[in-house]
């Protein structure tokens, strides 16, 4: 049977070392001339928008300096998915209680992905944690937002930037991805795929393989993908606010931001699209707070957190009808 890798052409087409790896040129620059001295390299930050290569290059990092057997030193953990702080310490006190360190193997490497989403004072403690077992263990940290990883963590860190990814390297990829697989694709399907992505490579590559599934990447098919995947979401998350159920609310956001890459301002148009088209509402109350948080994006304000407000502020606005 297939896995998951052969299916998914996220994973099959991941990059394996530095050299296949999309843009990022200032990252691969730094890399390199850290990678030739592996005994020297500090623990790493890497920050920057989803779908850009953080996780990828965390894994190219760990394979080049630990060789073949590089899983066997590579703890893996998503701060977002573990149960907290003290399961991260667990975790990592029992992958570095035996020195087992081979001959060309420096030292072990833990990734904790999306250490962003841990709150401040578990950053504390993943501090401590790192200090304790500096000694043994490197940590790579990715995060979407630098500034929201504790400034005792940045500092000790070596802080790697990713930026989206131009245009013309994601068509590159996807026309690389196409001939590989023998699939059939009009150029301006991968153009218009680029647009709706943004430079999110991870979604870039789903959406492509959904449209090739529906035998040849045209706009048609490509349009197709998009619009009823991300409507259907932005309904659904209008829905769970309206009915008060905030977190899962949110957690819809995260996913139509990180994984459909919406951009912001999309996602806050679809949103008072779906609201307006409501019965049952304010919606001259509904129509000012959509102007406010238009202008606070606008501003440049953290979209994550303006958004989830936003949310917070739709289900009070249906509780005070309601009561
Ligand atoms: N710079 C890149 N070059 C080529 N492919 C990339 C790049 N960045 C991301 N990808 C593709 O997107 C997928 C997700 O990348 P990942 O490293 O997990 O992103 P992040 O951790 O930044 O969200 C990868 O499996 C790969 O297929
Ligand atoms: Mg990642």
């Amino acid at each position: 049977m297939a896995t998951e890798a052969e299916l998914m052409w996220v994973e099959k087409y991941r990059p394996r070392s530095l050299e296949d790896l999309a843009d990022q040129e200032e990252v691969r620059a730094r890399l390199e001339a850290m990678l030739k001295r592996p005994q020297e390299m500090p623990h790493l930050l890497f920050a920057g928008p989803p779908g850009t290569g953080k996780t990828t290059v965390a894994l190219i990092v760990a394979r080049t300096i630990l060789g073949d057997s590089w899983k066997d030193y590579t703890l893996e953990l998503n701060a977002s998915d573990e149960r907290g702080i003290d399961v991260v310490r667990e975790r990592v006190k029992s992958f570095t209680r035996y020195v087992d360190l081979r001959e060309g193997i420096p030292f072990k490497i833990v990734i904790l992905d999306e250490a962003d989403e841990m709150t401040s004072d578990a950053q504390t403690a993943l501090r401590r944690i790192m200090e304790e077992s500096s000694k043994v263990a490197r940590f790579i940290l990715t995060a979407n937002y630098s500034s929201n990883i504790i400034e005792p963590i940045q500092s000790r860190c070596a802080v790697f930037r990713f930026v989206r990814m131009g245009e013309k390297d994601v068509v590159a990829f996807l026309e690389r991805i196409c001939k590989a697989e023998g699939c059939q694709y009009d150029e301006d399907a991968l153009h218009l795929i680029y647009e709706y992505t943004q430079g999110d490579m991870r979604q870039a590559i789903n959406q492509l393989q959904t449209a090739a599934a529906m035998g040849k990447v045209t706009l048609e098919s490509v349009r197709q993908v998009f619009g009823i995947g991300r409507r259907s979401a932005v309904k659904d998350m209008v829905q769970l606010a309206l009915g008060g159920d905030f977190a899962s609310a949110r957690k819809k956001l995260l996913e139509l931001m990180r994984i459909y890459g919406m951009p912001e301002q999309d996602l806050l148009k679809f949103t008072f699209e779906e609201v307006m088209s409501l019965k049952d509402l304010d919606h001259a109350e509904a129509a000012k707070l959509f102007a406010e948080y238009d202008y606070r994006l606008g501003q440049g304000s953290n979209p994550e957190i303006q958004l989830s407000a936003l949310l917070a502020e739709l289900s009070a606005l249906r509780k005070a009808r309601s009561t």
